[in-house]
C-alpha cells in the first residue's frame, strides 16, 4: 500500500514531491513519444528542439524521484529496490546513445535505422525504470519523520 509522505522533504520547486513526480514522469514520457513521432516523420527542427526539453524534464523527474526517495526506507522494500536502482541508471545512461546515433544521422542517413531501434530501447529501459520504481515505491515504508 502507497504511503504518503507527511514531515520533511514533501516539496520542491513549490510543488508536493509526489505529485511533482507523477506530473514530470508524465510530462517526460509524452515528451520521450513526441520525440520519437517527430524523428519517425523526419521533423527534424522539431525533433531537435524536443530532445533538448525532454532531456531538462527527465533531469528534473530524476530531482524528483530523488526527493520522493528521501522519504521512503526503499531498501526495506526488498529485491525490487536494487533491481529498480540498475534500472534507472541503465535507462538514464542510455540516453547517450541515441544523441551519438542522432548526431551520426544528422551526418549521415544511413545510421537512421540504428538510430530508430535504439530510440525505441531507450523508451522500453524508461518504462521498465517507470514500472519497477512504482512497485518499489508501494513496497516500502514510509521512514519515521
Ligand atoms: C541529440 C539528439 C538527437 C539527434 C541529433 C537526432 C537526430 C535525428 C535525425 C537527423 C533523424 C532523421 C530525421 C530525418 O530523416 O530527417 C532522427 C530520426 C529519429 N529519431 Fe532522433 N535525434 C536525437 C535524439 C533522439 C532521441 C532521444 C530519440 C528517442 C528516444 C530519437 C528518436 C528518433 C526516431 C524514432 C527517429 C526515426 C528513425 C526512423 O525513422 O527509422 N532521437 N533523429
Amino acid at each position: 500500500m502507497l504511503q504518503l509522505p507527511l514531515a520533511s522533504n514533501t516539496h520542491l520547486l513549490g510543488l508536493p514531491v509526489l505529485p511533482g513526480f507523477i506530473g514530470m514522469f508524465l510530462l517526460t514520457v509524452v515528451l520521450l513519444l513526441s520525440v520519437a513521432w517527430t524523428g519517425h516523420k523526419a521533423l527534424r527542427s522539431a525533433h531537435l528542439k524536443l530532445v533538448v526539453v525532454t532531456v531538462v524534464s527527465l533531469g528534473v523527474t530524476i530531482a524528483f524521484a530523488e526527493r520522493l526517495g528521501r522519504s521512503y526506507d526503499l531498501k526495506a522494500a526488498g529485491r525490487i529496490y536494487p533491481i529498480h536502482l540498475f534500472l534507472a541508471k541503465t535507462a538514464t545512461a542510455s540516453y547517450l546513445l541515441p544523441v551519438v546515433t542522432g548526431i551520426a544521422t544528422l551526418r549521415s542517413q544511413r545510421w537512421k535505422s540504428l538510430h530508430g531501434k535504439i530510440a525505441l530501447l531507450v523508451i522500453l529501459l524508461t518504462v521498465s525504470a517507470a514500472v519497477t520504481g512504482t512497485w518499489m515505491i508501494l513496497q516500502a515504508p514510509l521512514k519515521p519523520a
